[in-house]
């Protein structure tokens, strides 16, 4: 059975990452004969520019019936103005909710080759491998909210924050499965000092972990998360959390591998799921074709792993990246004297040798 994937390029440099990876896909297609086709749809600032909406119906169907989804990424300055609920990010939560996308997975692993670009001392960083698991449809990013309105005769905003039991139940049991895979310890990072929200979140996770004895649970709180992935990030093994937790956790655990344009995520559904960098669109360097692919690259191999599994085809994708790093090959965010300089088109035919 011919497997249908739908690309979602979206704005910037999503066109020059998402067709790398493609390509990646192809080629593995050859050796390993999974039988892959390709459709593509639009979504975010062109969508928006071309059909008024920056997620079209004909996005959402045909994102529905995928057997998986690979997306670029969206967003740019020229829409900076118009209205939120037609901006280019209404294209993601457009997508997670409508496709029911309840967990993000984004693995954090800091080779010995890119630990020399961290910001943090390589003994530090070096070996750190961590996934963190963001619930991505719940939380203060799909509660209630206000714009704007009259207070005590100030004007206010506001964003309502909301968790239930069954959102974090099964975002727990994910993460706790996830954790069997690997190294058998969830860190469950909430605010409970301060937000109810938390503290339904920390207990019903402990509720969850009675049935996981194997696994070890321990509990931060956010803010001395952030400074333990600073300080002490191989202590780390999953990091399970809400989604505005996630979101900031997992762009600080970017860094510590030297380039967000190495990092891949995956946000999984019920019945399909969507890859994509954990980068955004970077409209400065859009069109000059000197995008790290990689990143989307990873994606397509996370996509192979989760949605296909199609754990040889993604272990020789992820094995062509490590290679062609370690023959030297750098684009320009990775770039430093004495390496072989690649732009997008070099890197990824570099990959595609090493498949
Ligand atoms: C991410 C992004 C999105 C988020 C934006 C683009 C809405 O930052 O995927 O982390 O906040 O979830
Ligand atoms: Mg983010």
């Amino acid at each position: 059975m011919t497997k249908h994937i739908v690309v979602i390029p979206g704005d910037g440099i999503g066109e020059e990452i998402t067709s790398a990876a493609v390509s990646v896909l192809q080629k593995i297609d050859e050796k390993c004969h999974i039988g892959m086709d390709f459709t593509y749809k639009m979504a975010g600032g062109t969508a928006y520019d071309s059909c008024g909406s920056p997620l079209p119906q004909e996005t959402i169907d045909a994102a529905k019936k995928a057997d998986a989804i690979l997306f670029g990424a969206v967003g740019g300055t020229q829409w900076d103005n118009v209205k939120p609920t037609l901006r280019p990010e209404r294209a993601v939560l457009g997508l997670r909710k409508a496709l029911g996308l309840y967990v993000n997975l984004r693995p954090v692993h800091v080779s010995d080759i890119l630990a020399e670009y961290s910001p943090l001392k390589p003994e530090i960083v070096t070996g750190t491998d961590v996934l963190i698991v963001r619930e991505l449809i719940g939380g203060i990013y799909f509660g209630d909210k206000c714009e704007s309105e009259i207070h005590n005769g100030a004007e206010r905003a506001w964003d309502l924050e909301n968790y239930s039991v069954p959102e974090v139940q099964r975002i727990t049991k994910f993460a706790m499965r996830a954790a069997r895979k690997r190294r058998h310890k969830v860190t469950s990072v909430d605010k409970s000092n301060v937000l109810a929200t938390s503290r339904l979140w920390r207990r019903t996770v402990i509720d969850v972990a009675r049935d996981y004895p194997d696994v070890e649970l321990n509990h931060l709180y956010v803010d001395n998360c952030a400074m333990q992935l600073a300080s002490n990030p191989k202590q780390f093994d999953v990091i399970v959390t809400g989604n505005l937790f996630g979101d900031i956790l997992s762009d600080e655990a970017a860094v510590l591998g030297g380039s967000i344009g190495m990092m891949p995520s995956a946000s999984i559904g019920e019945a399909t799921s969507l890859y994509e960098p954990i980068h955004g669109s970077a409209p400065d360097i859009a069109g000059k074709g000197i995008a790290n692919p990689c990143a989307t690259i990873l994606s397509a191999a996370m996509l192979l792993r989760y949605s296909f599994n199609e754990d040889k085809a993604a272990a020789m994708i992820e094995q062509a990246v490590d290679k062609s790093l370690a023959e030297g090959w750098r684009t320009p965010d990775l770039y430093k004297d004495g390496f072989k300089k690649a732009d997008t088109h070099t890197m990824t035919q570099v990959v595609l040798s090493n498949i």
